[in-house]
């Protein structure tokens, strides 16, 4: 295991559309296990493939209480099947935009359908901190950023914020 390079906003490679998996084998599974490790000790609730540099639809995410146990999850082609007419705005962070934090309104819940790491299709109903969760990052998998979710004054203030952070090192 190891522990893999972030990309922090704005970066050409955040803004890609990754492309999904025909199967899912020992170094897909080997990545999924990085990435999860990546994500806790950042730490972080989710984590998308792009934000590592690797533009595959991939995610891993955990979104359990940390006096819980630990719910990791591994999600290849994780697609929304459907979503709840009922939408709920919450503040989101992203690991690619450290020490920003934005409200977002997205469907309270959704239902997706994505590939395990037995290369099983399975299905998921989602609600809470784990749809927002899902969204978040299968937005990541089209190229679309927490900011691209925002006004454009909003999105202008974290930009600036992100490019004074990247000047400084
Ligand atoms: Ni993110």
């Amino acid at each position: 295991m190891a522990i893999l390079n972030i990309i922090k906003a704005p970066d050409p490679r955040l803004k890609v559309v990754c492309s999904p998996l025909s199967k899912v084998d020992d170094q897909i599974r080997a990545l999924m296990d990085d990435m999860l490790e990546t994500m806790y000790a950042a730490p972080g609730v989710g984590l998308a493939a792009p934000q590592i540099g690797v533009n595959k639809r991939i995610i891993v995410m955990d979104v359990a209480r940390h006096d819980e146990k630990p719910e990791p999850l591994k999600l290849v082609n994780p697609e929304v099947m459907s979503a709840s007419d009922i939408l709920l705005v919450r503040e989101e962070g992203c690991l690619s935009f450290p020490q920003q934090y934005a409200e977002v309104e997205r469907p309270e819940t959704v239902h997706i359908r994505y590939i395990n790491e037995e290369s099983e299709v399975k299905e998921l109903q989602a609600n809470g901190l784990a749809a927002i969760c899902i969204q978040h990052e299968i937005d990541h998998l089209d190229g679309v950023l927490l900011t691209d979710r925002l006004s454009s004054i909003k999105r202008n203030i974290i930009l600036r914020k992100m490019k004074k952070l990247k000047k400084l090192g």
